[in-house]
């Protein structure tokens, strides 16, 4: 899964959520030192789980598709991505918008 905003506040508890439950999960934020600290930290934290760090600003489209593809890559697959840091509405169709949390669904295309 993707958590956007993970580096800290919300996003880094629900990071800590999932992890507890066994979600692979790929931390992400706009800062490459912070984004890859809170991943570190995540990943002392749950010896195992797979945690993966990925810079990205969400507001730049293209930033927002490398973060897709680099979870693609390192997941096999993405199950759920949270909106945390915005919308990424142009992600829309490479993902299972039913699995989207924090998103309007009214936007999605049916
Ligand atoms: N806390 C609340 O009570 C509350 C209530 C209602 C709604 N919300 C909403 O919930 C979200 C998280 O709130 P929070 O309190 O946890 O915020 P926060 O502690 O300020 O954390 C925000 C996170 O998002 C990242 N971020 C900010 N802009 C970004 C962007 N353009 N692209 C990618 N990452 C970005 C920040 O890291 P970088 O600076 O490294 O990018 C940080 O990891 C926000 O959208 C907020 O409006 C919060």
């Amino acid at each position: 899964m993707v958590i956007t905003g993970s580096s800290k506040g919300l996003g880094l508890a629900l990071a800590e959520q999932f992890l507890e439950t066994g979600d692979a999960v790929v931390v992400s934020s706009r800062d490459k030192s912070r984004c890859e600290a809170a991943a570190a930290d995540l990943a002392a934290r749950f010896p195992g789980a797979t945690v993966r760090a990925f810079p990205a600003d969400v507001s730049v489209s293209e930033q927002a598709e490398a973060l897709a593809d680099f979870a693609a890559a390192e997941l096999s697959r993405i199950d759920i991505w949270v909106n945390n840091a915005g919308a990424v509405l142009s992600l829309c169709s490479r993902l299972d918008h039913q699995n989207c949390i924090a998103c309007q669904h009214s936007l999605w295309p049916s």
